[in-house]
């Protein structure tokens, strides 16, 4: 089995292109940046670039699409450059499969296409959300482009929705990694936790390796669209309740929330994927303690 898996020098991406590695497939990357892991081939290439609607991918059976503009404020910043990523960029990927004749595309989309809602989210839910934002939008965008491509019957596809991923490996994000990372990064460094409003907000936190393992069996065997989340909503002050009872000390600062419309929930509805026998299996209790591991942070 051969994989193409472009943005798989990324967080996700790394993982996916690792698990496929690991369950012996051929892996090729197209990225920005190189791959770290052993064994992968690795091609630097813009997405945006007109080139690569003619690339050759026709050796590839599946290609894994997750290259992308990942946060709204990268899109406040720069919205043509954004969009062009996610808009354009996917556009090129899809030409290049349709025209090699690949015959399975796998697009991660997010959870960030049901807006800001209340609601735990279900796939049947409608994804023209009101309140949708840049980031959103693009991702809307996105899924209506590779429908689209699918309806047409260019070849078989499966839409990942993911939540809120973290695990080893984000910090590369930068300012855009977990809640989780975010707090063990101003712990480490001050003892404290900086919490905006009264940390009730709550997400559907999934680990890394499940997101991962759970999109490879997605892009293989199924078709259609996922939420790829957990089921369970967490709060802020959970994790930092879980930071506490691994021993870890730090005062906690509530600050009045600075971002306007603020997502305060997200949860997916699991019906659909654990209806394909999918579901995660790392609890965030486990998932809490690996990065704290990681962070290896040291207290008098
Ligand atoms: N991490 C999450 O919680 C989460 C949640 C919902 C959806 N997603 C989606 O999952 C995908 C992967 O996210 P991630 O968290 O691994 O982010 P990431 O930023 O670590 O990975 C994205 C990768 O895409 C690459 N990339 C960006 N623009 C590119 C371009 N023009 N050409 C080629 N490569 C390009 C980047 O270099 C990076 O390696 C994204 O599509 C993101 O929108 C992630």
């Amino acid at each position: 089995m051969n994989i193409f898996v472009v943005g798989g020098a990324g967080f996700i991406g790394s993982e996916i292109a690792k698990q496929c590695k690991d369950r012996g497939f051929s892996v090729s990357v197209m990225d920005l940046k190189p791959s770290k892991i052993d064994g992968v081939d690795s091609i630097i290439k813009d997405t945006t670039n007109p080139d690569v609607p003619n690339l050759d991918l026709s050796n590839y059976d599946v290609l894994i699409m997750l290259a992308a503009v990942t946060n709204q404020v990268e899109f406040q910043k720069n919205a043509i450059k954004s969009f062009s990523t996610n808009v354009i960029g996917l556009l090129n990927i899809l030409e290049a499969a349709r025209k090699s004749k690949i015959k399975k595309v796998a697009f991660a989309s997010s959870s960030a296409v049901y807006g800001n809602t209340s609601e735990i989210e279900n796939e049947d839910m409608p994804i023209y959300p009101d309140k949708a934002n840049m980031y959103s939008t693009s991702k809307i965008m996105g899924e209506h482009l590779f429908n689209n491509y699918v309806k047409n019957g260019f070849f078989e596809g499966v839409a990942m929705r993911y939540f809120n991923t973290y695990g080893v490996g984000e910090n590369d994000k930068g300012d855009y990694k977990s809640i989780v990372s975010i707090f063990l990064e101003e712990i480490k460094k001050k003892n404290t936790a900086t919490v905006y409003g009264d940390g009730e907000q709550k997400r559907d936190m999934i680990h890394v390796k499940d997101t991962a393992r759970i999109s490879v069996e997605l892009a293989l065997n199924h078709s259609g669209t996922f939420n790829v989340g957990t089921g369970n909503a967490t709060s802020w002050n959970t994790i930092l309740d879980i930071l506490e009872s691994n021993g870890l000390r730090f005062e906690r600062k509530y600050i009045k929330n600075p971002i306007n419309d603020y997502q305060k929930f997200t949860q997916a509805d699991t019906e659909k994927l654990s209806g394909q026998g999918l579901k995660a299996n790392i609890t965030i209790e486990d998932g809490v303690k690996e990065l704290i591991d990681y962070y290896n942070i040291t207290q008098q």
